[in-house]
């Protein structure tokens, strides 16, 4: 459940949490056309707050509305200041961060150019997505029977609401199943990502994940991750993978803004390496935690404060 809080950004002004209502006739509640973020802030080790990678979630925010033909009427700056804002009015010191971009009520059916476009921020606590046990000794995960889309029939680039019944099937499928996570394979039965994570394997001390024409969301955890893998001297391959080399891989993970580094320890009942989190997951997850925690600071441009 999320905790009712005191305020939510909605169309530039900050109203009531229990106010900030739609219209059934929600254009996008009925459709799916719209562009949302998950962007988390963490109190530092010096007992400031900050958010991780702010402008990185605006800027897919932004292309995510310029794939799907919306027009957010606020500018970029508006909304990173209405972020660090909403989480300061909502007096959290860490938090996860939700901007929407959606299609309000006028005109019904599929065609509505003239509904407005809506902007919207809510901010809420939030732990660890799969659980602090998952955090620590992984997860079991399971190949899902939902492929992602083709990528000329979403667009794997958007972080967009309607594209999300891809992963709520897949994910009821695994929970349903016994597992804790899916992971998708694209149309042409590669490996694509998790429900809500990209994925990584490492083989041999070599780190690989999907490239980027494989259907998959450009996830800012994922370039934090090769990021620093490469800084420790891991090398990064952007590749292909197949079902079966993420059975025999030594280790895996997912990333997330919401999920982090979660360790995935087995897949489709087969134990990844020694069937226990590895020592490159554990080193990158560290790296993580340390970075946006604020005990390493070695990359202020990752950083807004609130
Ligand atoms: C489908 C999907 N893939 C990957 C990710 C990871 O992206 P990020 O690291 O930017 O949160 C997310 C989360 O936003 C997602 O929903």
């Amino acid at each position: 459940m999320v905790d009712k809080l005191k305020t939510i950004w909605l169309d530039e002004t900050f109203m009531d949490w229990e106010a900030a209502n739609v219209h059934l006739l929600t254009h996008t509640l009925h459709y799916g056309v719209g562009a949302f973020e998950g962007i988390r802030a963490y109190k530092r080790a010096d007992g400031h707050t900050a958010i991780f990678r702010l402008r990185e979630h605006i800027d897919r925010l932004y292309d995510t509305c310029k794939l799907v033909l919306l027009q957010p009427k606020p500018s970029r700056e508006t909304v990173m200041e209405a972020c660090a804002d909403t989480l300061r009015r909502n007096g959290l010191d860490e938090g996860y961060v939700r901007p929407m971009v959606f299609v309000g009520e006028g005109a019904m059916g599929i065609y509505v150019p003239n509904n407005p476009v809506r902007t919207a921020i809510v901010a809420w606590k939030w732990g660890a997505y799969l659980g602090d046990e998952a955090l620590k000794n992984g997860i079991r995960a399971k190949i899902s029977s939902f492929a992602r889309h083709h990528i000329n029939v979403g667009l794997n680039k958007a972080k967009m609401m309607g594209q999300y019944t891809n992963s709520v099937l897949a994910k009821r499928e695994a929970k349903f199943g016994g597992y804790d996570e899916a992971i998708l394979l694209d149309v042409n039965g590669y490996v694509s990502e998790g429900s809500g994570e990209n994925i990584f394997v490492v083989k041999k001390g070599v780190l690989y994940t999907p490239d980027l024409s494989c259907s998959i969301l450009e996830g800012v955890t994922r370039d934090t991750i090769m990021t620093l893998a490469r800084e420790e001297g891991i090398p990064v391959v952007e590749t292909r993978i197949t079902r079966d080399q993420l059975w025999l891989a030594d280790e895996a993970f997912f990333t997330g803004t919401a999920a982090e580094v979660t360790p995935v320890r087995e897949i489709d009942n087969r134990a990844i390496g020694a069937g226990t989190v590895g020592p490159i997951t554990r080193r990158l997850q560290q790296r993580y935690f340390e970075l946006v925690r604020g005990r390493d600071n070695s990359h202020p441009e990752w950083l807004t404060r609130v």
